[in-house]
């Protein structure tokens, strides 16, 4: 691609279109985009139940580095980058494993799992390992939820913390256990990645399994947009909507819709009528989670940002992180949760929990990799958005406003 002028990129955008060429490959935009964009961001890394023991880590990568998130003897969760004080090698190489200490492969340089550095052999009798911890990169918790973040100052949840705080708990999301763990590496974008995720438009040609799942898509095969469509068709999914709140209600389970900033917010709504839980068939797949003592055939979502997401079941959830690595690859990470005390064979089978997301996720594997191989092509032209995207046009005028702050 010939050299850039993002500014003038930005400026010359369309509204209620695609971004133009070089926003969805080009490496420096990429570079850019670390900066003004995801630097500024808590990713999720991970939930906790990954590291139970001192010592157990997993390396989580994102924009060409790694971190190293380990559990300390003093039982907290640390992030370290995965770089050593010495010359600089890389200290762990395996994606995951337990270690009773940090040892750089390299001359043996020992860190504790702290990351401050036990043992340097051989050093000089006047060196200090005081100042040659590792480099710590920013963590917090969120009910059981890691995040990261690359940045010396990320922007906080704008609310959202408190604010899902209650449906994480509800939903047991701390005492929760992985049942499963797919990592599906896109040869894409981050964008074109997040930019699928956050549409139905394709749902119906795109994901025949999770369309039948899901009854809202009714709405939108009949050529609805959001608050917009047929209104025999609205009408009729308001009244599925409202019987279903007045159950909810009854029940005492929580209902919630809210919106924040840098595309965080959470809804609760019904899966389809006559399903307990967004499984194949609509029937349970573990035991209920958090709160819960009966089903209520809700899901709630909860965007932690464009980037992270949770879909909570009653009796499973699924975690989601998009994680750029670099201008055509993207992490996709989907993780299911069930309770913790939930027996494997008898209480749940991982296949059934993962059924519906696993078939949609490899589905938008596939899709997304065809959607950035033509946007290479000389011939792409950003092209506009249906009013089923109207979340891709909030992302965009987002991402452009982010690096509108040059
Ligand atoms: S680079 Fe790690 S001990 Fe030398
Ligand atoms: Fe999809």
């Amino acid at each position: 691609m010939p050299e850039v002028n993002i500014q003038d990129l930005v400026n010359s955008h369309v509204a209620g279109h695609t971004l133009q060429q070089p926003f969805y490959g080009d490496p420096d935009v990429f570079s850019v985009d670390r900066e003004r964009v995801l630097d500024r961001l808590w990713h999720l890394a991970g939930h906790v139940s990954r590291v139970p023991a001192a010592g157990d880590y997993f390396l989580f990568r994102i924009c060409g580095e790694e971190i190293i998130i380990v559990r300390g003897r003093d039982g907290d969760i640390h992030a370290h980058y995965n770089v050593c004080r010495h010359r600089g090698s890389r200290i762990c190489s395996d994606s995951e494993g337990s270690k009773s200490a940090l040892v750089c492969p390299y001359h043996a340089w020992t860190y504790n799992l702290d990351g401050s550095l036990r043992n340097a052999r051989l050093m000089p009798e006047d060196f200090s390992t005081a100042g040659y911890g590792l480099h710590a990169c920013r963590i917090k918790l969120l009910d059981g939820l890691i995040f990261v973040s690359l940045g010396d100052e990320p922007e906080e949840l704008d609310g959202l913390d408190d604010a899902c705080r209650e449906y994480l708990s509800f939903h047991g999301i701390e005492n929760a256990k992985i049942a499963r763990r797919l990592d599906l590496p896109t040869g894409a974008n981050w964008k074109l990645v997040v930019e699928n995720f956050i549409e139905c438009y394709h749902c119906t040609p795109s994901h025949p399994e999770y369309s039948s799942v899901h009854s809202e898509l009714k709405l939108l095969a009949a050529g609805a947009g959001l608050g917009s469509g047929p209104d025999a068709a609205c009408r009729e999914y308001e009244k599925e909507i409202e019987t279903w709140k007045a159950q909810v209600r009854a029940l005492g389970h929580p209902l919630t819709e809210g919106e924040f900033d840098n595309g965080a917010g959470m809804v609760r709504m019904p899966i389809r009528d006559g399903f307990l839980t967004e499984s194949r068939d609509g029937r349970p797949v573990s035991t209920l989670m958090g709160k819960f003592r009966e089903y209520d055939g809700g899901i709630t979502y909860i965007a932690f940002n464009y980037l992270n997401y949770l879909a909570a079941s009653n009796d499973h959830a699924v975690l989601f992180r998009f994680t750029p690595i670099s201008e055509l690859l993207t992490d996709v990470e989907a993780t299911w949760l069930v309770d913790a005390d939930a027996q494997e064979g008898t209480d749940y089978d991982p296949e059934r929990v993962s059924w519906v997301w696993d078939v949609t996720l490899g589905q938008d594997a596939i899709i997304t990799e065809n959607n950035q191989a033509g946007v290479l092509s000389g011939r792409y032209r950003p092209g506009p958005y249906s009013e089923q995207e109207a979340m891709n046009n909030y992302f965009t005028r987002w991402y452009l406003g982010c690096l509108r702050r040059l």
